[in-house]
């Protein structure tokens, strides 16, 4: 292991024995050199007269660029859209995230109870930036039954953790399985636990309760009472889209900062889902812990830029300008952001309206949805794939399977639409039957 690693491994270990424990091979392994990265922000700093360090081309104190490119940007200057973003993030967008963090997270009273958030390429990045740091082949992952799909793919293919599965819901299927949950725990034969909670939920567009948030943290702490050492891994994509008014104030996250000394937590979260900016790649991975100490926090940031910067180098600075400036934009990004949630929570209550009545009793099951861009219904006397084959030959409806059951995204369904969509399931359903 490189003197680097070792140093930065000791301080882990001193102020967070926690997020020590939990770090994989690779995680304990990775560390970031005082290379070209740190001499580069040295010389930035310091390098008044010339300053030969950077790898982008300048001309005139600009960065040189072609107007074949640049007559697309309006707003923005070229040294925000050309050159390269620091490794892990353009600092005032982070401070700007972990602000916003805190307004969200009543629970997190203090700056110093997180870390600073580090800037991924969108969500999935985030996800695999947490798995490179904590998960190796010996591990497990616990995550409920209802997930997205691509989890397995990366922790079981990528990283060879294996996934463990507990039921999402209840027995009678009217809320969060915090018993499943609870023996999830206790069946695990590893001191190491890592758990995964994505909510809002896809597929099922599920978010738990206040009441449920209160089982589940009494849950986490009794395990980690019990000598549990436990890793939260809160997946917020769909954070904030919360259509009822009894749910989680907050991330789960909120409430494992500072929880106990067993318990440590990271957030993933962004804009892709939370600001209908799919496409432009940024999200974000803050840590937090009992100790909240600014040294171990700092650790983690750096073992986490350096896996960016031994795999995508950097994230866009074109999108990370654009949404440093939307975030400043004040009340204008603020009623956007409003007005589109109202559209959604409109669909999310009138399909509420729809797959309930009685008409359809027979022909599906309904699992609870509260919140996000999806929810699921469970065919009765045919399968999930047979009506999503049949939906989309016979009448170009598309819908996804997921073994039993059928994720309906009334995110991209208009209004007006809806009862026709599943006036059609419904036929497609009753034809198989
Ligand atoms: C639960 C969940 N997490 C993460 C992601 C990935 O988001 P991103 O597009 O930012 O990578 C998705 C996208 O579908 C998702 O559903």
């Amino acid at each position: 292991m490189k003197e680097t690693a070792i140093e930065m491994n000791k301080i882990l270990k001193e102020k967070s024995d926690i997020f020590y424990f939990m770090l994989s091979d690779f995680g304990k392994n990775i560390y970031m050199p005082k290379g070209i990265i740190v001499q580069s922000a040295e010389a930035k700093e310091k390098a008044t007269k010339y300053n030969a360090t950077i790898g982008i081309a300048e001309s005139k104190k600009m960065p040189i660029f072609l107007n074949s490119l640049n007559k697309y940007f309006n707003i923005l200057k070229p040294d925000q859209i050309f050159p390269y973003a620091p490794a892990s993030g353009v600092q005032e967008l982070r401070k700007k995230w972990k602000n916003k963090i805190l307004l969200e997270n009543s629970l997190i009273k203090s700056q110093d109870m997180i870390s600073m958030p580090v800037v991924t390429n969108g969500l999935t990045h985030g996800i695999m930036l947490f798995a490179d740091l904590f998960l190796g082949e010996n591990d497990e992952i616990i995550i409920p039954d209802k997930l997205w799909e691509n989890y397995n793919l990366m922790f079981e293919e990528r990283y060879k953790a294996r996934v463990v599965n507990y039921p999402l819901f209840n027995k009678k299927s009217t809320g969060f399985n915090v018993d499943g949950l609870d023996q999830a725990i206790a069946n695990s034969k590893k001191d190491k636990i890592v758990l995964l909670f994505n909510f809002p939920n896809n597929p099922t567009g599920y978010s738990p309760t206040l009441k449920e948030v209160d089982e589940i943290t009494a849950v986490i702490k009794k395990r980690a009472d019990d000598g549990k050492k436990i890793l939260v891994a809160c997946d917020d994509a769909y954070y904030g889209l919360f259509y009822e008014d009894d749910l989680i104030d907050g991330s789960i996250f909120s409430r494992m900062t500072g929880l106990h000394k067993n318990v440590a937590a990271l957030k993933i979260d962004g804009f892709s889902k939370e600001d209908y900016a799919w496409g432009l790649r940024i999200g974000f991975i803050t840590f937090s812990d009992f100790y909240k100490n600014a040294d171990a926090y700092a650790v983690l940031e750096k073992k986490t830029t350096a896996c960016i910067r031994t795999s995508i180098s950097n994230c866009s600075l074109l999108s990370q300008s654009i949404f440093l400036d939307i975030m400043g934009g004040g009340e204008v990004y603020v009623k956007e952001k409003i007005e589109k949630f109202e559209i959604l929570k409109k669909r999310a209550n009138k399909v509420k309206e729809i797959v309930y009545k009685d008409k359809y009793k027979d022909l599906w099951e309904v699992y609870p949805f509260n919140s996000g861009y999806f929810m699921c219904i469970k065919p009765k006397g045919t399968t999930a794939e047979k009506v999503r084959a049949s939906a989309l030959e016979k009448y170009g409806v598309g819908t996804i399977a997921l073994g039993e059951d059928l994720r309906i995204a009334f995110s991209s369904v208009e209004y007006e639409e809806l009862d026709d969509l599943f006036e059609i399931i419904a036929g497609v359903i009753r034809e198989l039957k």
